[in-house]
């Protein structure tokens, strides 16, 4: 790879990272056909009984709150829907192959709680203006830093050596990033989630949660978790890597309707909800 700029021999690892396991894949195809019915769904999933039990006992749980039990996975489809259903088997998938490893003061719990905090509370923003469905707003949340998820798995030694920098130094992460890799998290989480065929919208709020207002294609969900991103940081729930509070960018505040007075109710409503999320994503990272 001699003459090969850092930047290309990154994306070159990237492209080796091992594909979504292959029901995940089909899951995706079968949700993206809009012919495709719940019985389609099910017969992919079922193939699969480890990934069948854990969507049971993902829908079971204390997050989602129904009164009766869910006992199967045509039914879970029918009653959350084939969008959310294939959301839980993208957050299964990726927390199954990114679960944990610690980076210097970076522990993987911190950053998943604040992955967790962004999902959390862009379903919340996602709530007030009425985006549907709200699971996806959730889902991009949790998956929007998936470019650090991948810098850990590939590149630990020198992600911890950014970690180390960003919060000593003072600096934000996104240019340590930049300045030791070429590559922000970003742009890394775009190459994977483009690679794995994730549907655009989510592409695009991991490509630019830190630029909403160059979304032209996808602005309410890219604002969402914008908005989430900043909100949880300044909630300092977990940990994005830094200590850095970004600023709440205009166009997205303005696209969300969000007044100052609001926030108030919005941190009381994160409060609430963080605990039932936590009991979520124990489930899906296979710790409870
Ligand atoms: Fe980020
Ligand atoms: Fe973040």
């Amino acid at each position: 790879m001699g003459g090969l700029s850092l930047k290309n021999k990154i994306l070159t690892k990237v492209k080796d990272l091992p594909t979504l396991p292959e029901v995940a894949t089909k899951v995706m195809e079968v949700a993206n056909n809009p012919r495709s019915s719940a019985a389609d769904m099910a017969k992919v999933i079922s193939q699969d009984q480890a990934l069948t039990a854990k969507i049971l006992k993902l829908v079971n749980s204390a997050y989602y709150g129904f009164p009766r039990k869910i006992s199967t996975v045509t039914q879970a489809i029918v009653i959350l829907g084939f969008r959310t259903v294939r959301d839980l088997v993208l957050n299964i998938s990726i927390s199954g192959m990114f679960n944990s490893k610690n980076v210097g003061e970076l522990s993987a719990e911190a950053l998943w709680l604040h992955n967790l905090g962004v999902a959390v509370t862009a379903k919340i923003l996602a709530k007030r203006i009425g985006y549907e469905p709200l699971e996806e707003a959730f889902t991009a949340g949790l998956l929007h830093d998936l470019g650090k998820l991948v810098f850990i798995k590939l590149f630990p030694r020198e992600y911890e050596k950014i970690v180390t920098i960003a919060i000593n130094g003072n600096k934000w992460i996104r240019d340590v990033e930049e300045s030791l890799l070429e590559v922000d998290h970003a742009l890394i989480g775009k190459w994977v989630s483009e690679n794995w065929k994730f549907p655009p919208q989510l592409v695009r709020a991991i490509q630019l949660h830190h630029q909403p207002e160059i979304d032209n294609e996808y602005p309410e969900l890219t604002s969402i978790v914008h908005g989430a991103d900043v909100l949880t940081r300044i909630k300092k729930i977990g940990s994005g890597g830094d200590n850095q509070i970004p600023s709440f960018k205009k166009d997205a505040w303005v696209l969300l309707k969000l007044r100052p007075q609001d926030l108030n109710d919005i941190y009381a409503e994160i409060d609430r909800e963080i605990k039932e999320a936590i009991s979520f994503l124990k489930i899906l990272r296979g710790k409870e």
